[in-house]
């Protein structure tokens, strides 16, 4: 149960919030005074702290200060009158986690400290990967987007077959992690996991490599030696960047995929093979087929299932889980103490394109935090990381499953035009979910969107949005 404390000297305010936050099953603590919600802030140890911004003895400000002297992480959100919307970005400059002004509607208030509370859990690494289903099955494997829990799911299913596998994705998306984890999730974890960069070895060494040889197959070869391939009979052999393998390469791979049999060079005798073969590339390896660069046979023969790794501008969900991760493995590995990534940090980390994928994050990170001097890895130790990268604003940033919201909203008065943008917002979202999955009903449109059936319908009605007027 999430607490959260209320300070504001308008009782009535108060006592409102106060109920629909329990309504909502949070634990609330109120104070109609900054000082006491000072000390009720040390006993009760909220998740996120509402203050007004003006009140009879300390300032919201002073309030926010002393939360922060306390605990960093811990969000504060300002609520602010009408009209002092200066001082409350102000509040946002020195550190509040955001403000509403009043009179607001009680669901945006909650979405906010919904936010706010997932986004101080991740960064105190308390909901962590750790503790979700995924990383007790994979360990050092993140992601809750929904294309890598679907991912998660094959590899799960597919731990008891030897089913040959074909990996996708463009660099740094963990291809060569999730060879890896299905591996050691498999039947077959207790044998050997062997690795061949195809690309790396000159194509005659490769084949005494794979399929190792007879005495005087070739001259240098005083004795016989068996190939990887007999190596890791039991196990799973991984071959990265399989589109590179020559064609004579390729035609003697068939055999070995297609019969579980190899021949060794210079041998006459055929051998059996226990392993499953897991191939991987990051070009578009339908493309080199059709090229005939990729024989059809032996592509068909690896693409028994395919996993395909989306590149992680579309899963930017996955961002804050990452960071996460890698500042607790780097901050382990250099005997840093950092406590966590600051807000502005993380909105940064969300706004940049990463043409490197998740590679390019874990370096990112490892960097920030070798340079960093404080407690919490700070936005300016990373821009020092991202200047070097292009445009982080623009467009292609926006992942196909991002709605970016433009908003053309008058400066004057602009506060009152938010809760429009943020209809539009939503409005834009429910069109975007139900032309990506037409396929869906409400129930996982719903799920899909991370809320519930009713509100979706309600939204719906609300914004006058048919499922018979969308086209997929
Ligand atoms: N979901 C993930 N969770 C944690 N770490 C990840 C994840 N995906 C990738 N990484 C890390 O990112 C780095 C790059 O991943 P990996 O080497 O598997 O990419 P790849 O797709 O094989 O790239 P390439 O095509 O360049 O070989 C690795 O250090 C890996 O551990
Ligand atoms: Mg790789």
């Amino acid at each position: 149960m999430y607490r959260v404390l209320i300070i504001d000297d308008e009782e009535n305010l108060v006592n409102v919030m106060k109920i629909n936050f329990e309504k909502k099953k949070y634990q609330v603590k109120t104070a109609y005074n900054g000082k006491s919600g000072l000390k009720e802030f040390s006993k009760f140890k909220p998740h996120c702290v509402l203050t007004d911004l003006k009140m009879p003895d300390i300032t919201g400000i002073e309030v926010l200060k002393e939360v922060k002297k306390i605990d960093f992480d811990v969000p504060v959100i300002l609520i602010t009158a009408y009209g002092s919307v200066e001082s409350a970005v102000n509040a946002v400059k020195v550190g509040a986690y955001d403000f509403i002004s009043k009179p607001f509607d009680f669901e945006i208030l909650h979405k906010m400290v919904k936010e706010a509370i997932d986004m101080y859990l991740i960064v105190r690494n308390e909901k962590s990967y750790l503790s979700s289903e995924i990383e007790r099955a994979f360990p050092g494997v993140v992601g809750k987007n929904r294309k890598m829990k679907e991912i998660f799911d094959i590899i799960s299913e597919i731990s008891g077959s030897a089913a040959n596998i074909l990996l996708t994705g463009q660099s740094g998306t963990g291809k060569d992690l999730v060879a890896r984890t299905i591996h050691y999730v498999s039947k077959r974890k207790s044998g050997p996991f062997i690795v061949i960069n195809c690309a790396a070895v000159p194509e005659d060494l490769l084949e005494a490599e794979l399929f190792g040889y007879e005495r005087g197959a070739f001259t240098g070869a005083m004795t016989e030696k068996p190939g990887l391939f007999e190596v890791a009979n039991g196990g799973t052999v991984f071959l990265d960047e399989i589109s590179e393998m020559s064609p004579k390469l390729q035609a003697k791979l068939l055999n070995a995929v297609q019969n579980r049999e190899i021949r060794r060079v210079g041998g006459v005798k055929s051998i059996k093979i226990d392993v499953r073969f897991i191939a991987s590339t990051n070009k578009d390896i339908e493309e080199e087929v059709a090229e005939k660069r990729f024989r059809e046979d032996l592509y068909y023969r690896l693409n028994v299932i395919r996993i395909n790794l989306p590149p992680l501008k579309q899963r930017k969900e996955d961002i804050p889980l990452l960071s996460s991760f890698f500042m607790k493995k780097f901050s382990l590995k250099n005997s840093k103490k950092i406590k966590g990534i600051s807000p502005e940090a993380l909105s940064k980390l969300m706004n940049y394109e990463y043409p490197g994928n998740v590679r390019e994050l874990e370096n990112i990170i490892e960097k920030g935090v070798i340079m960093e001097k404080g407690d919490y890895l700070g936005d300016e130790t990373l821009q020092i990381s991202l200047t070097s990268h292009s445009s982080p604003d623009s467009e292609e940033s926006v992942g196909e499953n991002m709605v970016k919201v433009r908003c053309l909203l008058p400066i004057e008065n602009g506060f009152e035009h938010l809760n429009f943008m943020q209809e539009d917002a939503e409005k834009e979202i429910i069109l975007r979910a139900l032309a990506l999955h037409p396929e869906m009903s409400n129930q996982e449109i719903s799920e899909f969107l991370g809320t519930n059936r009713r509100i979706l319908e309600l939204r719906m009605k609300k914004h006058n949005i048919s499922k018979k007027d969308i086209k997929g």
